[in-house]
């Protein structure tokens, strides 16, 4: 066992329910939820601030090494603290979902941002959640989960999610946007989504997080008894 607990990983998709998941389980555990995504969308909207190219890898890259940028463990998950300044709102717009996208596939973003979890949860007693936490970050996980659901029901979970923020959305413009991001995230060449290896897959399109958490809980009761 690791000095501080488990080290558990959830990837998949956007809208698979990962965050839901991931915050409800560090909090029953008492671990740190670790939102790498949040990471990346940082990254993302401090070089829209500072009016950076998104093609300028090397800056952007360098950005991400540098960056100022705390994960405050809060009452709903966590806060997300840029240069001093609470952007957690910020980072959760239409537009940052898009740039957060294309800032993922530069190789020196993910080398930062991949540096910086791997000292976070290298004691343990963390929820690592992303797209390849499994994967590549934590291949020596303890406990591996992958989650997904249908574009579908994914658009429609995102589309309640924007509207409860005050965005104006609509549904079939999401559903595309979700399948493009999809598209991009497995496609790229540097840690593209993937089941990781020894990871176990849940559907969530048809089970509330309830019932999700209690298959998660279940395996998590059996790795702690082994
Ligand atoms: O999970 P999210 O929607 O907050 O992630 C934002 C973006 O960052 C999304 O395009 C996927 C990317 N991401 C990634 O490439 N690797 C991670 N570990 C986490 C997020």
């Amino acid at each position: 066992m690791r000095p501080k607990g488990l080290l558990i990983t959830i990837d998949g998709p956007a809208g698979a329910g990962k965050s839901t998941i991931a915050k409800k389980l560090a909090a029953r555990l008492g671990y740190l939820y670790l939102d790498t995504g949040a990471m990346y969308r940082s990254v993302a909207l401090a070089a829209k601030e500072k009016g950076l190219s998104f093609e300028d890898e090397e800056r952007l890259a360098l950005l991400a090494q540098k960056l100022d940028l705390r994960l405050k463990p809060s009452e709903n998950g966590v806060k997300v603290i840029l240069e001093g300044k609470d952007v957690s709102q910020a980072i959760r717009t239409p537009e940052i979902d898009r740039l957060s996208s294309l800032v993922a596939r530069i190789p020196g973003v993910r080398k930062a941002l991949a540096a910086r979890q791997k000292e976070l949860g290298k004691d343990g007693g963390i929820v690592a959640e992303g797209r390849d936490m499994g994967s590549f970050v934590f291949p020596d996980a303890d406990l591996k989960f992958f989650l997904t659901a249908s574009p579908e029901e994914r658009a429609r979970r995102r589309l309640l999610q924007l509207e409860k923020a005050g965005h104006k959305a609509d549904y079939e413009t999401i559903l595309k946007e979700i399948i493009a991001r999809d598209e991009r995230d497995r496609k790229r060449e540097i840690a593209p989504l993937v089941v990781p290896e020894g990871a176990i897959v849940i559907d969530t399109s048809e089970k509330g997080p309830e019932e999700v958490l209690e298959i998660i809980l279940a395996r998590v009761k059996e790795k702690l008894h082994a």
